[in-house]
């Protein structure tokens, strides 16, 4: 593993390197290419970069504000938590690694990174949530600790409480 930093998207910072990067899931590398631009504009989403000491970008993720029911959620995880219809959580939206870098421990800092982010962004969630794309994804997920919904075998919750301090 080499050194890395980790910051919010900038232009001036990502835009080249954005043209090179490659996770092999077409999905991600063209929402990273032509689409997060307008997102970060509309402000529904941010986007954190992490890149080599050349700045070639290891891989990014992307976080928002979101709400799950309860409905959809087991019940060691409701039991403690209010009556609401919705209770809130933040969502990952999107995590890739460059191929080059896959493998190397990335994934799993990005996703330390991105819990530690949620705790201290001074908004309330109980959870962390993800939508895998696929079951290898799902699997990635499962052995860092994510939970799946009760009816959505894609989709997994880490609750923020667990996150060591
Ligand atoms: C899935 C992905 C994010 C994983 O990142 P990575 O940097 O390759 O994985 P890491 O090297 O950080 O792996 C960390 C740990 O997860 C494990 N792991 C990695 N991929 C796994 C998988 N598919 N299933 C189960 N475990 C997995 C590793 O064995 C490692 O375990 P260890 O810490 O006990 O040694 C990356 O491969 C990727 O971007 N793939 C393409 C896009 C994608 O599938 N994104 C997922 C979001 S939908």
């Amino acid at each position: 593993m080499c050194a890395f930093q980790i910051n919010p998207y900038d232009k001036a910072l990502h835009g080249a390197a954005r043209k090179t990067f490659l996770s092999n899931v077409p999905a991600l590398d063209s929402y990273f290419r032509e689409q997060l631009s307008q997102d970060l504009k509309s402000r529904v989403t941010t986007c954190l970069v992490a890149t080599d000491p050349q700045g070639m970008i290891i891989g990014f993720y992307t976080l928002a504000a979101s709400g799950v029911s309860l409905a959809d959620l087991p019940d060691e995880a409701t039991r403690k938590l209010p009556r609401y219809p919705l209770v809130p959580v933040i969502r990952m939206g999107r995590l890739a690694i460059d191929h080059r870098f896959q493998g190397q421990g990335y994934g799993g800092i990005l996703l330390a990174d991105a819990m530690a982010r949620a705790i201290h962004s001074g908004v309330g969630a109980f959870a962390m949530v993800v939508d895998a794309k696929d079951q290898a994804a799902g699997a990635f997920y499962k052995h860092h600790g994510f939970i799946p919904f009760l009816n959505e075998p894609l989709t997994f919750y880490f609750p923020l409480a667990n996150v060591p301090s």
